[in-house]
């Protein structure tokens, strides 16, 4: 780890003069190399090697995205959501360092088990959570909207969250720290009409990062969160776009075109924009930053 320290700093020094960016993994002694300049989108970090990452809501359209960034970048990723057949298609796709057990994230049990086969598949580590699973529910009117979708929108993201991060943890501080991403939304910094329930949840998923920030900064372990506006191609905006068809009784190429009108950057998300973030959240490059929620909105958010 010394040796690592000095080397990072030589690397550094050639860095400023080269326009290199180089970092140095703590808990890892990883010398991480950025082979472009600091404005470049693409990276050639091998951020995570050593690392082992749960992802939750990875056969999900983002969640498949950041598990196979996190495999790209050097780590061994543990990947969960409700149906085993799509996650064994996605551990085909990526190979031996990816595995995969099925669970329901407002199931304790199931949790606990996914905990547990993650840390015997990879050496009893977890580096990284990355909590992606969340759901819409119904959308509506507050008068229109059932008990029920606010006690399943309240689960799923809020309680599912929860429950991992309460079984990650000990696991993090045994091995000296680690890092969490957790799913908020643009709507959970500014609601979102006719999402009540939802935009309530992911507020409450800001509020959950921000505790657990200064309650486990001591044991090395950062928590931040992401709210990503509207992303394109995505399970989530499918699911909005169809709420607002109904609710707004407009064509889905007038709603794609009312909140794209939105956006001072003038696009939607990509899912690139979002894994992009998450990763470097999760990484050593993010090492001083805990307890924060970043927008990636394209401007459209900026609190
Ligand atoms: N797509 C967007 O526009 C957008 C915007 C802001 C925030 N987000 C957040 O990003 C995350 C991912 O969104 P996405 O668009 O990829 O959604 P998606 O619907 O494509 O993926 C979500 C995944 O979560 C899984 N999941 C749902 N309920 C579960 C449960 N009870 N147990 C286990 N897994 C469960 C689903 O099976 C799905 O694969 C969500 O938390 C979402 O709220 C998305």
């Amino acid at each position: 780890m010394g040796n690592a320290r000095w080397w990072a700093a030589v690397a550094e020094q050639i860095g400023h003069l080269s326009r290199r960016l180089i970092a140095v993994d703590d808990r890892t002694g990883t010398v991480l190399v950025h082979s472009g300049p600091p404005y470049m989108a693409e990276s050639s970090y091998v951020e995570f090697e050593n690392q082992v990452a749960l992802v939750t809501g990875a056969a999900g359209s983002i969640g498949k995205g950041i598990a196979g960034r996190l495999v790209e970048e050097g780590a061994k990723v543990f990947i969960t959501d409700l149906k085993q057949e799509s996650l064994d298609a996605i551990c085909a796709e990526v190979g031996e360092a990816c595995q995969s057990l099925a669970a329901d994230v407002t199931d304790h049990g199931q949790v606990k088990k996914v905990v547990e086969a993650a840390t015997a598949a990879f050496g009893g580590r977890i580096d990284v959570l990355v909590n992606v699973a969340g759901t819409v529910g119904d959308g509506g009117k507050i008068e229109n909207i059932e008990e029920g979708t606010w006690d399943f929108v309240f689960d799923v993201n809020c309680k599912g969250t929860f429950l991992f991060i309460k079984e990650v943890v000990p696991i993090m501080k045994r091995n000296g720290g680690g890092s969490v991403v957790n799913f908020s939304s643009k709507s959970g910094k500014t609601g979102s009409a006719l999402m009540a329930p939802y935009s309530a949840a992911k507020a409450a998923i800001i509020g959950l990062t921000q505790a657990l920030a200064f309650e486990l900064a001591g044991d090395k372990i950062r928590v931040n969160c992401v709210c990503p506006g509207i992303t394109e191609a995505t399970g989530v905006w499918s699911n909005v776009s169809s709420n607002y068809v109904k609710t707004m009784n407009l064509p889905i190429e007038e709603v794609v075109r009312k909140f794209t009108a939105k956006v001072p950057l003038g696009r939607l998300a990509r899912i690139d924009d979002v894994v992009n973030m998450t990763c470097y959240l999760a990484s050593a490059r993010a090492d001083y930053m805990t307890g924060q929620a970043i927008n990636i909105t394209g401007g459209r958010e900026m609190h």
